[in-house]
């Protein structure tokens, strides 16, 4: 198992109107059999940093800096052949957003796992049913469903279907864009526990990318918040949900209530994130900003250590020493 350190990773959409910065200098270290979350409203940038990873972008889409290694192997640089053969679905898998509506309904689920290994491993037609039922019981579906369709599988097991279509070929690293966003939150909990049992059983490493800050706290070892294409704070899931300091982030797990808590009123974070055509000045984050002044406006905070180890800010009001300014949004 490797690790994935992701440096300075830009990938812009190129548009008539000029580029869309949607993934902007982006870098982290997913250790080996970590999971890490990346959270932030819609818009953010977090399912084309996904797709960048695993290269699926689409044709305006152009990684234009960066580095992406996983364990030796750069990937950016790598040739697609190289890539594709070697890489893609083999060390590095991906559910997509929204998977589990993208089923074929005129196939069986089975018949569709065993197609993704067929597709990627050289294996006979009855290794690869034996194989797709070994990874439904993984994600708890009862292999006697292999031969049922799309539509007697519920929500919930649509979900583990797609996650094991991901396993398909024993990834290391497994990136879920938004896993459990349609789904009830009993189902919810479900697929979550589903998703805890193979990273403990596989060993995998995991990006998961959630708007849901609780699930990202009940899955996760380390966060990154994202705003405009950027990573704005990262640590620990614990020093980051619980002590958070970037005023994003503040307003961010204010708008999610705790309901044993006494009632308090509903917090949300004015106006929505800008259009990454042509992002804000300084701070990205600026505009929407209680704290902000004209050197938020003027000058791009750096995402570095501040106070805890690990638990990095990108906020000139956050003091080397991790003190922070208390934010209150409306
Ligand atoms: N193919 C594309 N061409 C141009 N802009 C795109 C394309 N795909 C996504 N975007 C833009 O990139 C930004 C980030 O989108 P996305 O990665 O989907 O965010 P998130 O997953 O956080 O909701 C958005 O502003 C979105 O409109
Ligand atoms: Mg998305």
């Amino acid at each position: 198992m490797a690790q994935l350190v992701v440096e300075n990773l830009k990938m812009y959409y190129h548009t008539r109107n000029g580029q869309v910065r949607a993934v902007d200098d982006i870098s982290f270290t997913l250790e080996a059999g970590r999971a890490l979350g990346v959270v932030g409203e819609s818009g953010c940038g977090k399912s084309s940093l996904g797709l960048t990873l695993l290269r699926l972008l689409p044709s305006n889409g152009r990684v234009v800096g960066g580095s992406v290694r996983l364990g030796s192997d750069e990937l950016m640089a790598m040739e697609e052949e190289a890539f594709r053969k070697g890489v893609r679905w083999k060390r590095l898998a991906m559910v997509f957003q929204g998977a589990m509506n993208a089923l074929n309904p005129v196939l069986t689920v089975g018949s569709q796992i065993a197609e993704a290994i067929l597709a990627h491993e050289k294996a006979t037609k009855e290794e690869a049913v034996e194989r797709a039922k070994k990874l439904l019981e993984m994600v708890g579906i009862n292999p006697a469903r292999y031969s049922h369709y799309p539509h007697e599988f519920s929500g919930g097991m649509k979900q583990r279907a797609v996650i094991a279509m991901a396993l398909a070929c024993n990834p290391e690293v497994v990136i879920a864009d938004e896993p459990t966003t349609a789904l009830d939150v009993m189902v919810q909990a479900q697929v979550l526990k589903a998703i805890s049992d193979l990273r403990q059983r596989l060993g995998l490493s995991m990006i998961l990318v959630s708007h849901d800050l609780s699930v990202v706290a009940q899955t996760c070892d380390d966060v990154a918040v994202m705003y405009a294409g950027k990573i704005v704070e990262y640590g620990p899931v614990e020093e980051v949900l619980v002590n958070p300091k970037h005023p994003y982030t503040q307003g961010l797990t204010q708008a999610f209530p705790d309901i044993r808590a006494e009632r308090a009123p509903i917090v949300s974070i004015p106006g929505t994130p800008p259009n990454l055509l042509s992002p804000p000045s300084g701070c990205r984050f600026h505009p929407r900003c209680p704290l902000a002044d004209a050197r938020c406006a003027a000058e791009e905070p750096v995402l570095e250590e501040k106070g805890a180890p690990g638990h990095r800010v990108a906020c000139h009001y956050v003091s080397k020493s991790g003190e922070v300014a208390e934010v209150k949004f409306a």
